[in-house]
């Protein structure tokens, strides 16, 4: 349930959420995606939204409802999502839980690529711009507090690490996607939460809701022993 404005660990703070896959084109009627459902993102954005705050959640194409008493823009790609990351900064906090294509097709083709014809069509792809990492190593308005996700299916805790320290975020949450865990585009999570400065925290497995408040409120907790 929404709180009123004022009130809650959040309030008066903004914060951003990105969230779901991202789509990239090949042709009219053709994309390359993932498996993300959106809802662990979601479910900060809502978390933060009734802790207080004012929430922008940037979300790619997800088949789950908005989050009440949030401002959602929609994208598709992931270059649409940086740019508007970037149109909605300044903010306390960022959260960067959307699970971004790796790689767009080098080229979009402005029609169906049709089927006759001899030859399979090649498909070059080339690499998407880090979202993360752009606004991680902002000097101007980078969010005092930046939060990464890390999607492993191997190795979890060490890729984490390395990923936190190569992405330069203050937080990063790390869950298991192997296909036996069942997490992306599930409705429960396992995560660890790592800090920069090595603390580690692993909690149960827990419903994406619950993992949403969670995170929350530990938001929360490190912004207010922030100095200034
Ligand atoms: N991320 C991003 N922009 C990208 C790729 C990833 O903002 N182009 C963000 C994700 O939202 C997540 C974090 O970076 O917060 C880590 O994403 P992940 O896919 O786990 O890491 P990658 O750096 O893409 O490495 P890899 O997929 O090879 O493990
Ligand atoms: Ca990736």
């Amino acid at each position: 349930t929404a709180q009123s404005a004022g009130k809650g660990v959040l309030a008066g703070k903004t914060v951003l959420v990105t969230s779901g896959p991202t789509h990239e084109p090949i042709d009219p009627v053709r994309y390359l995606a993932n498996r993300s459902s959106g809802r662990q993102g979601h479910a900060i954005a809502a978390a933060a939204a009734s802790a207080g705050a004012r929430v922008t959640l940037v979300s790619g194409p997800v088949s789950i409802p908005d989050p009440a008493g949030v401002t959602v823009v929609r994208v598709e790609t992931a270059r649409e999502m940086l740019a508007a990351v970037e149109a909605a900064l300044p903010a306390d906090i960022a959260v960067f839980a959307a699970a971004v294509g790796d790689w767009r097709p080098a080229e979009t083709r402005g029609g169906k690529i049709k089927k006759d014809g001899a030859a399979v069509p090649p498909l070059t792809l080339v690499e998407n711009p880090d979202i993360l990492a752009t606004i991680a190593g902002r000097i101007k308005a980078r969010p005092p507090l930046v939060v990464g996700f890390a999607a492993e299916t191997d190795d979890v805790l060490d890729n984490a690490r390395k990923k936190l320290a190569k992405k330069g975020c203050d937080l990063l949450v790390a869950n298991d996607v192997s296909h036996e865990g069942g997490v992306m585009g599930g409705v429960e999570n396992t995560v660890h939460l790592l800090a920069r400065d090595g603390a580690l925290d692993t909690w149960p497995r827990l419903g994406k809701d619950e993992v949403g408040k969670r995170l929350v409120a530990r938001f929360a907790e490190i912004l207010s022993a922030m100095p200034g």
